[in-house]
């Protein structure tokens, strides 16, 4: 049955102190094999749905490896090396890495990870762009076709274990500390391990650069997806750092309903992290994740205004909406993970039971809409089987 759930924040709303540093976008500049990924306007179904905007960042496009896991890792390896190297991690271009004696570095260091696919992919191919190695665990339940597609990145070593996430950190944690040139880069902080998924959370905020100069006016909504909360974070701490509080959209985090650690830290109301315990599974692999990142949680806390969780079949259907356009508006090509914040909102604009929902949100005809496809089609047979088989939109 389609469900989805929503509650207010019951934090309160703190204005941030952060800096308007633009190392990030500098970097990106200087990559030669960078491009913007594209903005989706979708007029004719903001139009049906009675609101003034739907725009979907479509991330698919990102970089060539079907995700927007890139951003964060190209950056926070590059900042890695950069570091080894001796360099100004804060004015890092591609150039200097590719220097003979920064390679040199680089060709010494393997990267660990533990990953549900996209993560990994982006370590594999940010590191075969910076020339230096990988080796990436998947938790149990992942699906092959998602290693394979790391595996075919420079013969990276992927293996899916018979662990849950976290475990999974865990065991590559272990192996990590065993390589005197090991380095763990992974997208989720910890006590004691949080200068990385620093990084790659300062990373993400390339999406928001290019969002806001794509935009022709600021949105009213922002609908962000989150596994253990890294990109919200980054897209928030983005957004904060280039709007003022008054221009700043109202932010609603979307999760899988049966993985919804967010969600469930918001309505134990304590301030801090609850996780998602046992064995968990959604077809949102990206979300399938039981623990918010120590990093994450407070930025998220502090600034969203609403959390929501959706069933699978509302993303089955918001990606099947997705890849089926209304009139001339473009197709967006996601997955499961990708569209889940794009599923949330469509189902609330277009079940007319759940016009309580659209009120507490704010949603009227004037709201400016933007949602995140975090992926594309990552697993092309259920993505197939989604969007044409069982397609209601045809
Ligand atoms: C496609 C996709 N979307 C969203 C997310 C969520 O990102 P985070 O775990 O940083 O919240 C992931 C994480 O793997 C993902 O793969």
């Amino acid at each position: 049955m389609k469900t989805v759930k929503l509650l207010k924040s019951p934090f309160e709303y703190k204005a941030p102190t952060l800096n308007n540093d633009h190392e990030v976008v500098h970097f990106f500049d200087s990559v030669p094999f960078y491009e913007p990924t594209k903005l989706k306007n979708l007029p004719t179904l903001a139009k049906k749905l009675n609101v003034n905007q739907i725009m979907v960042k479509d991330e698919s496009s990102r970089f060539g490896i079907n995700s927007f896991k890139g951003a964060g890792g190209l950056y926070a390896m590059a900042c890695c090396i950069a570091e080894k190297a001796g360099l100004d991690v804060d004015n890092i271009t591609y150039d200097e890495l590719m220097k003979p004696e920064v390679k040199k570095v680089a060709e010494k260091i393997t990267f660990y990870t533990a990953t549900d696919g996209n993560h990994g992919r982006g370590i594999a191919w940010s590191a075969s762009k910076l020339g230096t190695h990988a080796v990436i665990k998947m938790p149990y339940g992942s699906q092959e076709v998602r290693a394979e597609n790391i595996r075919k990145i420079q013969n990276t070593s992927v293996e899916i274990t018979d662990k849950n996430y976290d475990d999974t950190v865990k065991e590559v944690r272990e192996l990590c500390a065993n390589d005197p040139n090991g380095i763990m880069i992974q997208d989720t902080a910890w006590q004691g391990y949080e200068k990385i998924p620093g990084w790659i959370v300062k990373g993400y905020s390339l999406i928001v650069d290019e969002l806001l100069h794509q935009m022709k006016e600021t949105p009213t909504h922002i609908f962000l997806q989150v596994g253990v909360g890294s990109l919200a974070a980054g897209i928030i701490k983005g957004l904060e750092e280039r709007m003022t509080p008054e221009e700043m959209p109202i932010i609603t985090i979307v999760e899988p309903e049966n993985v919804a650690c967010y969600y469930l830290s918001a309505e134990e109301d304590d301030g801090t992290r609850h996780s998602i315990h046992g064995k968990t599974r959604t077809m949102m692999a990206g979300l399938n994740c039981q623990t918010p990142s120590i990093d994450a949680w407070p930025v998220i806390k502090d600034s969203a205004k609403f959390y929501g969780t959706i069933s699978e079949d509302v993303d089955a259907q918001g990606m099947d909406r997705l890849s089926h356009p209304l009139g001339n508006d473009p197709k967006v090509i996601s997955g499961e993970s990708g569209a889940a914040s794009f599923a949330y909102v469509y189902e609330i604009l277009s079940n007319n039971e759940l016009s309580n929902l659209r009120k507490k949100l704010g949603i009227d005809k004037d709201s400016r809409i933007i949602v995140l496809s975090t992926e594309g089609d990552t697993d092309p047979n259920n993505y197939r089987k989604i969007t044409s088989v069982e397609s209601k939109f045809k």
